[in-house]
């Protein structure tokens, strides 16, 4: 046998059973049943005359060759996509669908400007995925998403990475906290604070211990919490203070459920960014989010709220 067996269901099946790594949510995922999923698995298998899986007690992990073939699927699958784009832009038509997965933190305001997106490309589909900092460059290991969107670009792959917004970081504390009117506040007067931090993975976690790392503070962390909407409540519930993107605290700060406090060094001055693998060629779908973002969501974010309602409105 030899690959030349193999078929594009097979491919399909063995693509989306290496992202899963689960028979049963592979199964699920494409509405098929275990069976399918491991006959056609083991066809696969045959024709590349090499096993694609491996059990590790009940855990499943994807041979060297299952690698190979996993990443090849990948890129069969991706370049269909771009075909049937290419086709439907000769046509004349503008559709497509695009693999977009943002950082938690952005899950904020990255609807606001989708939907203003779609306003302009409503026959373009987006599939989003939305995790923290490490769940996103695994992705972008495994070559899963034409585009993400984080903040900051990582370090070890090969990327193309563009800034489109400003993304300054804050320390938030209750109204009535005892530091809340006081001005240039030292971050060595944080150190006794209880803080409230994300959890392992995120990038604003880093950025936090970061600022007090280089500052020689050690923080007594609170609690550490998975979602930034938990730690806004915990802040406000009195039970600690916390550094999060201003991005997300508009509504808080502006009905002042929270407050900023005015701490020396502060805000942190960071960007969020549009990052995709170099290699990459980007869909037709793909590339027109990728300009839309690059023109206009950093206007669009200045004026978010009042811009939201006012759409919705429409
Ligand atoms: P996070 O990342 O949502 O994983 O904390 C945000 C960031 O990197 O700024």
């Amino acid at each position: 046998m030899s690959i030349h067996h193999a078929t594009l269901n097979q491919l399909k099946i063995f693509d989306a059973l290496a992202r899963h790594m689960s028979v049963a949510r592979t199964a699920e995922a494409l509405h098929l049943t275990p069976p399918a999923i491991s006959i056609q698995t083991k066809k696969l298998s045959e024709a590349v005359d090499e096993p694609l899986l491996e059990h590790v007690g009940k855990q499943l992990y994807l041979t060297e060759a299952g690698k190979v073939v996993a990443a090849a699927s990948r890129d069969i699958f991706d370049r269909m996509e771009r075909l049937s784009q290419d086709l439907a832009m000769l046509k004349g038509m503008k559709f497509g669908r695009m693999r977009l997965a943002i950082i938690t933190t952005t899950e904020y305001f990255v609807p606001d400007l989708l939907s203003e997106f779609f306003a302009h490309h409503p026959d373009i589909e987006v599939s989003l995925f939305v995790g923290n900092r490490d769940q996103l460059l695994e992705r972008m290991k495994n070559n899963e998403d034409d585009l993400y969107i984080l903040g900051r670009p990582p370090s070890g792959l090969p990327v193309v990475s563009e800034v489109f917004a400003d993304n300054p970081l804050v320390v938030i504390a209750p109204p009535n906290h005892h530091l809340a009117n006081k001005k240039a506040v030292d971050p060595k007067r944080l150190a006794n604070e209880p803080l409230i931090v994300r959890e392992p993975g995120s990038g604003t976690r880093l950025t936090t211990l970061e600022f007090f790392n280089k500052r020689r503070i050690s923080p007594v962390v609170h609690m550490e919490l998975g979602s930034n909407e938990a730690i806004k409540q915990c802040v406000m519930a009195g039970l600690g203070i916390s550094i999060m993107s201003e991005n997300n605290l508009r509504h808080e700060l502006a009905n002042r459920r929270l407050t900023q406090l005015d701490v020396k060094g502060l805000p942190l001055k960071r960007n969020w960014y549009f990052v995709y693998l170099r290699d990459k060629s980007l869909s037709p779908a793909a590339q027109a989010f990728r300009e839309f973002m690059m023109t206009e969501s950093k206007e669009l974010m200045k004026h978010m709220p009042e811009a939201s309602r006012g759409r919705r409105r429409k």
